[in-house]
């Protein structure tokens, strides 16, 4: 590839910025067959034209790193406070916590990537993010049942008979059937009010709705897994990372 398209299909603005990046001598190369004049330096490289493989290779544009991705995956642990819309309301966008190419990179219709399943604004905890289509629509897609667990604070002590309840189904005003959770359990009897859910479809507010029905009330709400996927506790409230390749085929089913 063309490093000009390299740069542009990772986010870095326009063909036309990209290679005034490259003019003004503000990207170099690491990696494979990158062998820099100092031992341990990136490659400057200042042609447009440049060809090489970009497997495996990391960019560095004005200085900083950026690992080749030819397709984007990344979990992104969600603060409260943040609206999961590109063009939110009242609240900051979770677009913002992500660096600018990450944002820009062309993807299909929409540019950058896109949130997996949105997270309420008060909710906080696991969010998938891709700009490969056909792997959002079969994470997000109800028919191939991929499992999302929750932890819910719930304001009264959650009883035998509410995890019955929900396990057993309740009834939402825009289902004609009863929702069911996969699984539902108090982990810790000395904590009552919390309550792991898993859900295998995600209906608008559906844990709150659910919880509701079943005379309870959310009081906080976390996402703490999507299929074999779990947040990481080193991945601190606002920050994201690249999923690992195992952990993309493992969503993939
Ligand atoms: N269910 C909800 O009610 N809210 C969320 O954010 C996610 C699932």
């Amino acid at each position: 590839m063309l490093l000009q398209d390299v740069l542009f299909s990772q986010g870095f603005g326009t063909r036309r910025v990209c290679c005034g990046l490259v003019q003004q001598g503000l990207v170099a190369l690491s990696g494979p067959g990158m062998a820099a004049p100092q031992p341990g330096q990136p490659l400057p490289v200042d042609d447009a034209n440049f060809r090489f493989d970009p497997e495996g290779v990391t960019l560095h544009v004005q200085g900083q790193p950026w690992p080749y991705h030819a397709q984007a995956y990344l979990m992104l642990h969600k603060p409260a406070g943040y609206e999961c819309s590109q063009k939110p309301g009242a609240w900051p966008s979770i677009y913002t916590l992500l660096p600018a190419p990450l944002r820009a990179r062309p993807s299909g219709a929409a540019a950058g990537v896109q949130a997996i399943g949105r997270l309420d604004q008060d909710t906080t905890g696991l969010l998938i993010l891709s700009d490969d289509g056909k792997f959002i629509h079969r994470l997000s897609s109800p028919r191939h049942h991929v499992p999302k667990v929750y932890h819910v604070t719930c304001k009264y002590p959650v009883q035998a008979q509410q995890v019955e309840r929900l396990l057993a189904g309740v009834v939402l005003d825009d289902s004609p059937q009863p929702v069911r959770a996969a699984a539902c359990r108090v982990p810790d009897p000395a904590r009552p009010e919390h309550l792991e859910l898993t859900l295998t479809e995600g209906k608008y507010h559906q844990v709150k709705r659910m919880v509701a029905a079943v005379s309870n009330r959310v009081e906080a709400l976390h996402r703490a897994q999507i299929g074999s996927v779990a947040l990481p506790s080193d991945l601190l409230p606002g920050e994201w990372r690249w999923l690992a390749p195992a952990e993309v085929q493992a969503l993939r089913g």
